[in-house]
């Protein structure tokens, strides 16, 4: 059975369309991310499973069981902001204790409770601190910690690492991925950092303008993503816009608007004809370029390199082709190739192998469906 299951949920603020007929399903134990730009609709999704806000049409179901008109505190979920809102007034302790005080629990239960979960989210000794008298990171395992406390039966976080400089911000990533692979808990994790949902999530449902434009692993959705948003907002490929110029039973040839004459072979799931305008995707780590004459046959084009920038890991070269195209490539710094010492001038190889180019139709015809 299912954790969660929304149906067709479509949620109008006057004349604004937050949430417009999105449908999921999220599995138990799953760390399932809402990823998608800003006002998008991801918090106000949230908001709707967890009952703060009522939708206007479409039905909510946890474990089966319809839960649209059940009020928030009795769905027995836990949510985490994007600002932890801990009550700056009260201790550690007490900001943790308050769900359970509230639930009229005993004392001593509490006490252990409490303590408890403070040694799960590694503060154990800190409960008679202040919220201000912790780090930002700290704080955060504290809303997390108040949260879990009550053993929700899913756990809804909103952002919760943004107010996090990057490098605390990269280690709670593993911290909460370590976290949920320890407690088992269904967990919705919403975020606009695709970086984060790529190396923390089970499953991806990727959000633009309210609706749901594709839900997959983050591999099937970093390596083949199925519509054009997808491509554009999930890595930082090369598009490269043109028109379907023949088609056979292998492979279509795809005439860019500059001019290349770029080989792909069929994908089953973009069917394509003559004259289509599609966008041919190609990730930076995917181009590969030379000093010499590639061994590939297909798509191998001769250009100059433009610039160079050394990123620490890789370096990412821009490249002009000769018909005006431009192309990004990154190679990492390990490795042995001769490009390495090459500078802005040299003339180089470029191939795009047809195995890793993406060719969508620019409006996709199957646009929102997954
Ligand atoms: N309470 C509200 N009243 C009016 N409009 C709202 C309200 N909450 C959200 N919106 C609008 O709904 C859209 C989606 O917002 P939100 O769910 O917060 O997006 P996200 O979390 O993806 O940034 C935005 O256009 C936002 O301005
Ligand atoms: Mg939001």
């Amino acid at each position: 059975m299912m954790e969660l299951e929304l149906n067709n949920i479509t949620k109008k603020f006057n004349k604004v369309i937050a949430v417009d007929d999105v449908s999921l399903q999220v599995k138990p134990s799953e760390m399932f991310f809402l990823l998608g730009p800003s006002g998008c609709g991801k918090t106000t999704t949230l908001r709707i499973i967890a009952g703060l806000e009522r939708p206007n049409r479409g039905t909510i179901k946890i474990k089966g069981k319809d839960v649209t008109m059940v009020p928030s505190h009795k769905r027995n979920l836990a949510i985490v902001f994007q600002r932890w809102a801990l009550f700056p007034h009260k201790t550690v302790y007490d900001n943790i204790a308050f769900g359970l005080k509230m639930r009229k629990m005993p004392k001593e239960k509490i006490k252990s409770k409490v303590e408890n979960i403070l040694g799960t989210v590694g503060l154990f000794g800190f409960e008679d601190r202040y919220p201000r008298q912790l780090s930002g990171g700290q704080q955060q395992r504290i809303a997390l910690a108040r949260a879990l406390v009550i053993n929700p039966t899913i756990l809804l976080l909103d952002e919760p690492l943004s107010n996090l400089d990057l490098n605390m911000r990269r280690k709670m990533r593993i911290e909460l991925v370590n976290l949920h692979s320890q407690l088992n808990i269904t967990t919705i994790f919403v975020t606009h950092d695709q970086t984060e949902a790529l190396s923390m999530a089970d499953r991806i449902a990727l959000m633009d303008k309210g609706k749901i434009m594709e839900i997959s692993t983050p591999y099937e959705i970093y390596e083949s993503p199925k519509t054009e948003f997808t491509a554009k907002f999930i890595g930082e490929r090369n598009f490269i816009p043109g028109k379907v110029s023949l088609t056979n039973k292998s492979k279509v040839i795809v005439e860019s608007d500059k001019g290349l004459h770029l080989q792909i072979p069929i994908s089953a799931r973009a069917p394509l004809s003559k004259n289509d305008k599609v966008n041919v995707f190609i990730g930076p780590e995917k181009v590969e370029i030379s000093k010499k004459k590639s061994a590939n046959q297909e798509n191998v084009f001769s250009g100059e390199i433009q610039n160079v920038m050394y990123l620490g890991s890789i370096k990412k070269y821009q490249i002009i082709l000769e018909c005006g195209e431009v192309i990004i490539c990154d190679m990492q710094t390990i490795s042995d190739s001769d490009i390495l010492n090459c500078c802005p001038g040299e003339k180089v190889i470029v191939t795009l192998d047809p195995q890793s180019c993406v060719c969508i139709p620019k409006k996709a015809k199957k646009e929102g469906a997954y």
